[in-house]
C-alpha cells in the first residue's frame, strides 16, 4: 500500500454483540449502543418518532410502537430472518455513523462477533458491512479481545456475554475453529434464572426481565456475600423490600459447572507441553467477567481438577472494540477481504 492511500484511510474496530455493540475507531472516538433496532409500525409511529429507525434505548423506550428487533439474540442472526438481517446492516451502519468518519475518507473495518455468529452469519454480516467499507475482515470477538491485549500466546480467553459464553486458546496464530467453543449459558440466562427463581419464592411481587438484569448489573456475586442484597419490588403496586441474597447466588452460579467444565475439555485438547502455561493464564472478558468474585471462584473451582488462574480485565465494555481497531490497522493489506 502507498503511503498515501494509508493516509486516506480511516480504521474501525466494532464489537457487535447480543445486548451491547461498540465502536472504537482511529480518530478517537468510542461509542456503544444496546443492540436494539427498531422500525416505526406504521405512519403514525413514522409521524411522531420523527425518524425511519431508531437504536439502543431509544429504541427501547418507544417498543410499543415499533417492530423492534434484537439481531444477534443466542450468538447468531436468527435464522432467516429478514428483519434481523436488515438490523445487523442498520446497526453497523449506526455505528459507522457514530465513529463520525471524516467524509472522502476510505474505511477499513475489522468486526469482532459471538463465535457462533461467526460460523453461521459470517456472509450476511460481511454483506451488511459491504456498504460502508473499503476493506474488512471479521474475527470471533475474544480473538479482538486478546489481540487488544497482547496476549496472543499460550492464553485462553473467556468471553462472557449476553447470549454467549465464547472460549478461545490463542497460540499465536488466528484462532481455528478446533481452539474455539461456546455456549449458550450466558448472562441472559442468569437473568431468566434470577426471575424464575424470585416469581417461585414471591408470588406476590412483581418482577420483570429487565429489573432482574438490573438487580445482577448492580449486585451479581459468585461464591460467599458480603453483605445482603437488598431491593425493591411492587407488590400491588407498593415497593417493598426484599433480600435476594441466596437467589442472586444461585442464579449467577448456574452457568459455574458449564463454563469449568469447558475450560477444562478445551485446555485437554490443547498440546500437553502448553497446558500448564494456558492453566495459568485465564483471561476473563464480556459484561459477566463484572460479577463480584468470580476470578477467586472460578479459581476455586478449577482446584479439584487442575489448578487454573483467572484473572478479569479492567474494561470488558471496550475491550473487544479496541482489540478490533488494532487489528484493522496492523493486518497487511493482503489479509483483509477487499470490497
Ligand atoms: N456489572 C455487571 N455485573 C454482571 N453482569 C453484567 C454487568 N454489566 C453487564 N453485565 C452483563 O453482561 C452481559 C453483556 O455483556 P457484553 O456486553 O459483553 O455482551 P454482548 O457482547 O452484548 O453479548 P455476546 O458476547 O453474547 O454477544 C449482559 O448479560 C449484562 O447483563
Ligand atoms: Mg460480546
Amino acid at each position: 500500500m502507498s503511503p498515501n492511500k494509508k493516509d486516506n484511510m480511516q480504521y474501525i474496530g466494532i464489537d457487535l454483540g447480543t445486548s451491547r455493540s461498540v465502536v472504537s475507531a482511529s480518530n478517537g472516538n468510542r461509542k456503544w449502543v444496546e443492540s436494539y433496532v427498531g422500525w416505526p409500525k406504521d405512519f403514525v409511529a413514522k409521524k411522531m418518532l420523527g425518524k425511519r429507525v431508531l437504536f439502543g434505548s431509544e429504541a427501547l423506550e418507544h417498543r410499543l410502537a415499533l417492530n423492534l428487533s434484537r439481531p444477534l439474540q443466542n450468538g447468531v442472526l436468527k435464522e432467516g430472518t429478514e428483519r434481523d438481517e436488515a438490523a445487523v446492516q442498520e446497526l453497523i451502519g449506526h455505528l459507522i455513523e457514530l465513529a463520525d468518519v471524516e467524509p472522502g475518507k476510505d474505511i477499513c473495518v475489522a468486526v469482532g462477533v459471538p463465535a457462533e455468529a461467526l460460523k453461521v452469519n459470517k456472509i450476511a454480516i460481511r454483506n451488511a458491512i459491504s456498504e460502508y467499507a473499503k476493506n474488512l475482515m471479521v474475527v470471533s470477538e475474544p480473538f479482538s479481545v486478546a489481540y487488544g491485549l497482547g496476549t496472543l500466546d499460550n492464553t485462553m480467553i473467556l468471553d462472557i456475554g449476553a447470549g454467549t459464553v465464547d472460549f478461545c486458546i490463542m497460540h499465536g496464530t488466528v484462532p481455528m475453529e478446533d481452539d474455539q467453543r461456546s455456549i449458550l449459558m450466558a448472562g441472559d440466562y442468569v437473568d431468566e434464572q434470577l426471575l424464575k427463581l424470585l416469581t417461585e419464592k414471591h408470588p406476590e411481587a412483581d418482577f420483570s426481565l429487565n429489573m432482574v438484569r438490573r438487580f445482577k448489573e448492580k449486585h451479581g456475586f459468585v461464591g460467599s456475600s458480603k453483605r445482603r442484597v437488598k431491593v425493591e419490588a411492587p407488590v400491588d403496586g407498593i415497593f417493598t423490600e426484599f433480600d435476594i441474597t441466596e437467589e442472586m447466588r444461585r442464579a449467577c452460579e448456574s452457568p459455574m459447572p458449564a463454563i469449568v467444565e469447558t475450560v477444562i475439555d478445551l485446555i485437554a485438547g490443547f498440546d500437553p507441553e502448553f497446558q500448564e502455561s494456558v492453566r495459568k493464564n485465564i483471561i476473563i472478558a464480556g459484561g459477566g467477567s463484572q460479577l463480584s468474585g468470580l476470578d477467586t471462584f472460578l479459581t476455586e473451582a478449577t482446584k479439584q481438577f487442575e489448578p487454573c488462574k483467572f484473572t478479569c480485565i479492567d474494561d470488558p465494555l471496550h475491550a473487544g472494540a479496541d482489540g478490533a481497531l488494532e487489528l484493522a490497522a496492523d493486518m497487511p493489506e493482503e489479509f483483509l477481504e477487499k470490497l
